[in-house]
């Protein structure tokens, strides 16, 4: 039985702006990133998405496949973003099967709660390698595809680019080091790394056709992510201290995701876009 989509996409997108658009997606069976490419897939593109964990990948999979009918959505589990190697063999089998490498979302990612004291060099090793050198070996694995993807849409830069996008990168960071968050330390220190790496790209590969930007959740409901991490009995009352009253929706970050993968985007490099109802503002995470 196919999710309702009013749980995953908004309704004010066109149907069929990604037909025969590929989108690879680590982290691609977690909460927030499967509802991501549920969303692509809903609206005509197929996808690949990346795991360790072979069953919960593999379920993901199809799943997110009932959003369209005659959607691909291949479910690569074992594949950890630490390894170079894995992730290369990965965008390979997608393009192959698939046909191409369209969009990119760096959305693997490590938490768990810990104070500096209490953190092991390990640990901090872990959640940066994991983040930062995953996303960075996600981008090297699907450069070369997504410069491919992009040459369809370059210009003499005076005409403006054809209907459809290609050669897009979002990374999917978080809020937490803006303000300082307790017990954040280790994946504050690596969203930071992720964030400058998006600019990075952004400057360096712009050039070439390629967007890089970063989506930075703030509390969304119903994620492994918040359940991992904050109380329940404390939610409520974090919730009504965010200016927008509440907790966000994967839908809200499926649909900024959307955004910038459209002709919508074609002008957004290089940015962040926060997606947390005004939180951060207020000086950080309960
Ligand atoms: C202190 C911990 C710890 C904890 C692990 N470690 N959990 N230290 N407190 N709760 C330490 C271990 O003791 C070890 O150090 C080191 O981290 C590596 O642990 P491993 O289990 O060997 O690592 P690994 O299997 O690679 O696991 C990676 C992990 C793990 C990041 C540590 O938590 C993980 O895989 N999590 C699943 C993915 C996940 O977290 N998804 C949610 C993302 S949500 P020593 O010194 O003992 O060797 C998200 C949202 C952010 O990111 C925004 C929120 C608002």
């Amino acid at each position: 039985m196919p999710l309702d989509k009013s749980l995953y996409v908004s309704n004010v997108w066109k149907e069929g702006i990604f037909d025969n658009k590929v989108v690879f997606c680590t982290g691609g069976a977690g909460s927030i990133c499967s509802a991501q490419v549920r969303a692509m897939v809903y609206l005509g593109a197929n996808a690949c998405i990346i795991g360790r964990n072979v069953d919960k990948t593999e379920a993901a999979a199809k799943d997110i496949a009932t959003a369209r009918q005659g959607a691909k959505v291949l479910g690569l589990g074992a594949v950890d973003v630490r390894k170079p190697e894995a992730l290369a063999a990965a965008a390979k089998r997608c393009a192959q099967e698939l046909g191409s490498i369209d969009f990119v979302i760096a959305g693997a990612a490590g938490n768990f709660l810990a104070s500096i004291d209490n953190l092991s060099s390990n640990a901090l090793k872990s959640v940066m390698d994991i983040d930062v050198l995953g996303s960075y070996n996600t981008v090297k694995a699907t450069l070369p595809y997504l410069i491919e993807s992009a040459k369809k849409y370059k210009t003499d830069g005076i005409t403006p680019p054809p209907n459809g996008t290609g050669g897009r990168i979002i990374f999917v960071s978080a809020t937490l080091h803006y303000a300082g968050t307790p017990l954040q330390s280790h994946v504050s220190i690596a969203k930071a790394g992720v964030d400058a790496m998006a600019v990075s790209v952004a400057i360096e590969q712009g050039p070439k056709g390629i967007t890089s930007n970063v989506i930075a959740p703030g509390p969304i409901g119903g994620t492994e992510g918040m359940d991992r991490l904050s109380r329940k009995e404390s939610r409520d009352k974090s919730a009504k201290m965010i200016p927008s009253q509440r907790m966000g929706s994967v839908k809200e970050i499926a649909d900024a995701t959307i955004y910038l993968f459209s002709d919508a985007g074609n002008y957004v490099n290089g940015e962040t876009i926060v997606v947390d109802g005004g939180q951060w503002h207020t000086g950080g995470i309960d």
